[in-house]
C-alpha cells in the first residue's frame, strides 16, 4: 500500500460528509454487516468526519474513534455530540503506539483509511496487539471504478496478501457497492 502522508483533497473531504455519500452508501448498511453486539469495543480508525462513528457507537459499547487529523475528529466529535452519543472516545493517532490496552478491542474498522496509513505493517501489528484473541479486523477500501473522490481503486488480492503477512487471516471478502469489505482474524501464530 502507498503512503500519501499529504492532507485529504477538498473534494474527497466534502464527499464524506456529504448527504450524496448517505444516499449512496447509507452508514446504517455498512455497520450492519459487521454483526457488533451491544458489548463490544469498537475502534473506528481514520474516523474522519465520523460518518460512520455515529451508526458504530448505536451498535457497541464503547466506540475509540482514532484519526491522524485533529480537524477531522473536532468535526467527527460535534457529529456526535449532535446525534446524543455519548459512548465515543476521539483519539488523535497516526497508527503506531495507539494509546489503547493489549487485547481490549473487539473490531477495528477501517473505510478507505488502509491504503493512506503509512507503515502499514507496523500499524498492523498495532491492531494485532490491541486486538482481542477473538478480535476482528474490517478494512474497506474502493475496488471497482465508481464513485468516490479521492480513494483510489485498490487490487483485491494485493490487499489482502499484504494483510496476511502481517499475521491476519483473510476470512471472506465481500462487494458492497463499489467496495470490497475485507473481514480479517488474527492468526494463530505468536
Ligand atoms: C478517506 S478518509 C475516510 C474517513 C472515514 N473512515 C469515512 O469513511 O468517512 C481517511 C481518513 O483517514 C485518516 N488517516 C489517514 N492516515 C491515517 C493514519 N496513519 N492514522 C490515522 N488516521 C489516518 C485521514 O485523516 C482521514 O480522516
Amino acid at each position: 500500500m502507498s503512503h500519501k502522508g499529504e492532507a485529504y483533497s477538498a473534494s474527497g473531504a466534502i464527499f464524506l460528509d456529504s448527504p450524496l455519500r448517505r444516499w449512496i452508501q447509507p452508514p446504517s448498511q455498512l455497520v450492519e454487516k459487521l454483526a457488533i453486539s451491544p458489548i463490544d469495543i469498537v475502534m473506528d480508525f481514520g474516523c474522519g468526519p465520523g460518518f460512520y462513528t455515529v451508526e458504530l457507537a448505536k451498535k457497541a459499547k464503547r466506540v475509540v474513534a482514532g484519526d491522524v487529523s485533529a480537524e477531522m475528529l473536532k468535526k467527527a466529535q460535534r457529529k456526535a455530540v449532535k446525534a446524543g452519543v455519548k459512548n465515543v472516545e476521539f483519539l488523535l493517532s497516526i497508527g503506531i503506539k495507539i494509546k489503547v490496552e493489549d487485547g481490549s478491542v473487539d473490531l477495528i474498522f477501517l473505510v478507505t483509511v488502509y491504503h493512506e496509513v503509512g507503515k502499514g505493517q507496523m500499524a498492523l501489528a498495532e491492531f494485532r496487539r490491541i486486538l482481542k484473541p477473538t478480535g476482528k479486523l474490517v478494512i474497506v477500501e474502493v475496488v471497482k471504478k465508481g464513485i468516490f473522490p479521492g480513494a483510489p481503486v485498490q487490487n483485491p488480492e494485493a490487499l489482502g496478501a499484504e494483510v496476511e503477512a502481517g499475521s491476519f487471516e483473510l476470512q471472506q471478502m465481500q462487494l458492497y457497492k463499489n467496495c470490497g469489505v475485507f473481514f480479517f482474524t488474527k492468526n494463530s501464530s505468536p
